[in-house]
């Protein structure tokens, strides 16, 4: 089965072919400069950019995996959750496509598709990750932040999730009281390399509750306090440096540790993660460490496919066309609040 895959629900406008478990082509615009100067995603600009990126970014997809249109066996789509202008674009593009080339159209969950991203590439491949279920699967990315037990092979059950702002929010509010640039993710992990995360303490929210849920909005508001009463921290490069490397472990803490405990209850052999968080090399290290130390197997998403993309969606889908799931009508709409359950 040849499949072209759409993913239009944030910020990033992508188009992924996908053949047999394997990506032939996953092209992504991204559209952070843009946002960039508002310090965070203006819904109706992304919208306007998806429109403008999605048929060059279709066109490159399909020349680079050397398929043609009429080559297609089925088409896919982030249906939500999502913003919901921005979902339209893609949603609305591939039915369109799925009706003038009279193909299956399937509608995909943005987070279950973040659940088979650490499978693709790499080795054992895609279809392999059979041999590894059930996992536990930490999803951080700018919007979201979720543990998932995944039973199997399109079967999953949502644990806990963020009950206030995602790990990707922290960094990048965190990012900007310190006055780095958007998304502060990334800043605040290469600053974080050359300070000391022991430098300041700041809290380590539901660490100890009995429970798979996070919270974030706390430690921020605790970052926030601190700069008010050290302003001056703020005109030195080390203490800055220290300053993302404490807020860094901090939130890296309770990721690791929530993560670890929910796989030792659940009685899982591996630990999966993916999201944009997930490109932070302070929380690879973690993970990586962690798990050895307690015998699990660990997946991380390579980080090209941590971040948002269309080959996740589209190797979901053909799992989905695969096992015979029910395909998603051409007049179906998008679901921007679609929670996984
Ligand atoms: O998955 P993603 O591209 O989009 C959403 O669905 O939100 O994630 C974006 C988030 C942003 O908050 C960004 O700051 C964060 O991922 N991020 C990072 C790193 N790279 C991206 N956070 C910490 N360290 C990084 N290296
Ligand atoms: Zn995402």
């Amino acid at each position: 089965m040849i499949l072209l895959a759409l993913e239009t629900s944030c910020d990033e406008t992508s188009a992924a072919v996908v053949r047999a478990g394997r990506v032939l082509a996953n092209v992504v615009a991204s559209q952070i400069p843009l946002h960039a100067e508002y310090g965070g995603v203006v819904p109706e600009l992304a919208a306007r950019e998806h429109l403008k990126n999605l048929l060059p970014v279709v066109r490159s997809a399909l020349a680079e995996a050397g398929v043609t249109p009429a080559q297609l066996d089925a088409v896919a789509a982030t249906q939500g959750p999502g913003l919901p202008n921005a979902l339209l674009v893609g949603l609305k593009a591939a039915q369109a496509a799925a009706f003038a080339l009279n193909k299956p159209f399937l509608g995909i969950n943005h987070h279950e598709a973040h659940l088979y991203s650490p499978w693709i590439a790499g080795s054992p491949p895609a279809a392999d990750f059979a041999a590894f279920q059930p996992n536990i699967s930490l999803i951080v990315s700018g919007g979201h932040t979720l543990l998932v037990l995944v039973e199997s092979v399109l079967k999953h059950r949502v644990l806990g999730g963020t009950i206030d702002d995602a790990a990707g929010e922290c960094f990048d509010k965190t990012g900007k009281l310190m006055g780095l640039a958007y998304p502060a993710g990334p800043v605040i992990d290469r600053l974080a390399e050359s300070g000391n995360p022991a430098a300041y303490a700041f809290p380590r929210p539901l660490l100890h509750e009995a429970n798979d849920d996070f919270s974030f909005s706390g430690l921020k508001t605790s970052v926030r306090y601190f700069i008010r009463d050290h302003p001056a921290l703020l005109d030195d490069r080390q203490s800055v440096c220290d300053l993302c490397a404490s807020v860094q472990a901090a939130i890296i803490e309770v990721l690791v540790k929530k993560t670890l405990r929910a796989a030792k209850r659940q009685n899982v052999r591996c630990v999966t993660a993916s999201g944009g968080v997930t490109c932070n090399r302070g929380l690879r290290q973690a993970l990586d460490r962690a798990c050895r130390q307690n015998g699990l197997a660990l997946r991380l998403a390579e980080k090209s496919l941590c971040t948002d993309n269309a080959a996740m969606i589209g190797i979901l889908a053909e799992q989905k066309l695969l096992a015979g799931v029910p395909q998603t009508g051409l007049d179906e709409e998008i679901q921007p609040g679609w929670a996984l359950t």
